[in-house]
């Protein structure tokens, strides 16, 4: 019976449009499946969008669009991004699909019907950014995931009894398996051992989201829904017969692939709900760590985001992919750059594969008239020839047993050392040489030397092609090979080369990138960013937001036709800086700094901090209920050792007094200024 395999990624959230972050998941899953597939495991990939609950109702309502309107929108951006970047996904789910709606409320009613529901009051402090319930906090207390000032929740709510699955749990983590990286393990066991409170899982002071069952006053809590797209996507609560099987088939799964900031979703609260319902759990949770750029996690609200496109664009998305797996240690964070993108893609793509597949096929095309050449039985085998077919045996070999325990880097290391073993080889067998010479013996030695090298290059390309599938769908063409998808993995093996293959059209498949790749690449992401951090050192400048410190910003590139000219900006220069009403929730004085207030400002989509240099012109207590303007995508930085979020924008009188910017009529918290 043919194995089943069964992967996902998280879902992603619709308020922010794609990133390399958000890239990576989706890469490091796709590539398992295809390489489940060439395994021949019956796979299924799923993704989707993650589109209820109060964050993206926020966001729609700060960008002017019903909530559903935003998610189509957002949501058909991650669909497109995955499309061009020839995603194997088998499935792509959304939350406000009417298949998962009924099947969520299904899986509530089930929970409910074991028992593990009941009414009561939550008061507390809630994340709207990690959509969190914050146990233990108080008000104007941080998020400890993302630091964001928390809300203070109040309303009656159903709770899920997830005190009651504390042993269960424990029990679940002995298998070592379940949780990896063995960090993230420890973090879940020693969370759950220190004890378990029961879970809101609804709202009831907002409506998007899906009402729960016989109660529609409450919307269900957006990570149950969220979560549940893991098995309403198969089928789960489908009266179909086929969705059913599907269910039967796939469930559980096999890899459930997020990122290390939402291990407490998925490896406390999805085995309970599952276990609450009756379902089994998955068979592995496994966390990789974050996409750093510029220091810190790529994010949408840090601003230092890097878009897929640009890289896609440039490189190519096997580019991407080769650099995110090999570059990065997988479940450790790793910093991303375009040089070392660049470099990287030189030195193992073009110098590297690409190299060695146009140098081995364009000799056998000189030498050979384009067929793979015969190597000798014995007499003019060398030891050096057997070296290489035990380097490739060793690769083939290690580089299953790291890609099965998630070390991308190091599997890649192992093929890519292949790679260099041959490029070695070549250089020391001097094909070149013995292609000048007529006699038996040169002939003899060169076809063993050209066939081993090719050898090698199919072994190479065969390992690769899960993390490479373009190029290397390429190479095994020219190698006259046929569709690489049909390549059978498991039987991967030294010497299957036939001999004689006639080769394809041979031309590179990864042509170099020269410097000016890195410098275009940042210039169109700069056009896409708002303007860089302000500089400026002084905190009371932080309150005037004139037309002169908008200027200082370092000027974008510009390209025709909206080229600025005498010092004035274009509009779309303008269209960068992101203003905003928000309103003062917080106000207090900065200890030992006289001028500086710090401020929780509601924008609609969250709640900032905000340090404002205006603690002389206004008492902090004059400012709370006031609407203030806020230059909303301004990189954050620190004052006082507190992360200031943000600017407040007011008008600068002469001798530096504030005066903040107000409207006359009625403005909505979040409308934009333009
Ligand atoms: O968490 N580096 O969605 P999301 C690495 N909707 N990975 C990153 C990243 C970065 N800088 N930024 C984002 C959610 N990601 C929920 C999930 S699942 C039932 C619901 C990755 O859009 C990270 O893996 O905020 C994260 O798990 C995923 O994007 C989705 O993030
Ligand atoms: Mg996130």
């Amino acid at each position: 019976m043919t194995r089943k395999f069964y992967i996902t990624t998280p879902i992603y959230y619709v308020n922010a449009r794609p990133h390399i972050g958000h890239a990576y998941t989706t890469i490091a899953c796709d590539t398992i499946a295809r390489r489940q597939r060439l395994l021949g495991a019956d796979t299924f990939f799923l993704t989707g969008t993650d589109e209820h609950g109060q964050k993206i109702e926020r966001a729609a309502q700060a960008a002017g669009k019903t909530p559903q309107q935003y998610a189509d929108e957002i949501s058909a951006e991650f669909r497109k991004l995955w499309q061009r970047m020839g995603i194997s996904n088998d499935d792509y789910i959304r939350t406000t699909e009417e298949r998962h709606k009924k099947r969520v409320q299904e899986l509530f009613r089930r929970i409910r019907d074991n028992g593990y529901i009941y009414k009561g009051t939550y008061t507390g402090q809630y994340c709207v950014s990690d959509e969190l319930y914050v146990d233990g906090a108080q008000p104007g207390d941080p998020c400890p995931t993302c630091g964001r000032i928390t809300e203070t929740v109040h309303e009656e709510n159903y709770f899920f009894k997830l005190s009651v699955f504390q042993d269960k749990l424990l029990e679940l983590y002995a298998n070592p398996e379940f949780i990896r990286p063995e960090t993230r393990r420890n973090e879940v066991i020693s969370f759950v051992r220190s004890g378990l409170r029961d879970l809101s899982i609804s709202r009831s002071t907002f409506s998007w989201g899906i009402p729960v069952p016989d109660d529609p006053r409450h919307v269900i809590y957006v990570w149950l829904d969220a979560l549940a797209n893991y098995i309403t996507a198969i089928g789960y609560g489908s009266s179909h017969a086929g969705a059913q099987e599907a269910f039967k088939k796939y469930w559980p799964a096999d890899v459930q692939m997020i990122g290390k900031e939402i291990v407490r979703f998925h490896c406390v609260y999805w085995p309970a709900f599952l276990m609450a319902a009756g379902l089994p759990v998955p068979k592995a949770i496994v966390a990789h760590g974050w996409l750093l750029f510029e220091e810190s996690k790529m994010s949408k609200s840090r601003g230092n985001i890097v878009r897929t496109e640009t890289i896609l664009d440039v490189l190519g998305a096997d580019a991407l992919r080769y650099f995110l797996l090999r570059e990065v240690v997988f479940g450790q964070d790793g910093s991303f750059s375009f040089d070392a993108l660049v470099q990287r893609y030189n030195s193992d793509l073009a110098n590297g594969l690409g190299n060695l597949a146009s140098r081995t096929l364009t000799m056998i095309n000189r030498y050979f008239k384009g067929e793979v050449p015969y190597p000798s039985p014995s007499g003019s085998k060398v030891a050096a020839d057997d070296v290489i077919a035990q380097t490739a045996r060793k690769a083939i070999h290690e580089f299953g047993i790291l890609f099965d325990q998630f070390q991308f880097s190091r599997a890649l290391e192992t093929a890519w050392g292949l790679i260099a073993a041959v490029d070695k080889y070549i250089v020391e067998n001097e094909p070149w040489s013995l292609g000048e010479k007529h006699d038996t013996e040169s002939r003899a030695r060169l076809a063993t030397v050209l066939y081993t090298s090719a050898e090698a290059l199919r072994i190479a390309t065969a390992l690769a092609h899960p993390v490479i599938p373009d190029a290397t769908a390429k190479i095994w063409m020219q190698m006259g090979l046929g569709d690489i998808k049909k390549l059978a993995l498991t039987d991967l093996a030294w010497g299957q080369l036939p001999l004689g293959t006639k080769l394809g059209e041979v031309h590179p498949v990864f042509p170099r990138a020269d410097k000016s790749a890195v410098e275009r690449m940042q210039q169109m992401e700069d056009q896409q960013r708002g303007p860089a951090a302000e500089e400026s050192k002084e905190p009371a400048t932080q309150a005037a937001a004139t037309p002169a410190a908008v200027k200082a910003q370092p000027a974008a590139p510009v390209t025709a036709p909206n080229v600025a000219t005498d010092g004035k900006i274009t509009i779309d220069d303008f269209a960068k800086i992101e203003l905003r009403v928000g309103v003062v929730k917080v106000a207090e004085r900065v200890p030992k700094a006289d001028k500086l207030l710090r401020l929780e400002v509601d924008i609609g989509t969250e709640v900032r901090q905000v340090l404002a240099g205006i603690a002389e012109a206004y008492a902090p207590e004059t400012l709370v209920g006031r609407k203030v303007v806020i230059v909303a995508n301004l990189a954050p930085r620190k004052l006082r050792g507190l992360e200031s979020n943000g600017m407040i924008v007011a008008a600068s009188l002469e001798g530096g007094k504030p005066v903040l910017a107000s409207f006359l009529e009625d403005v909505p918290v979040g409308a934009r200024l333009k």
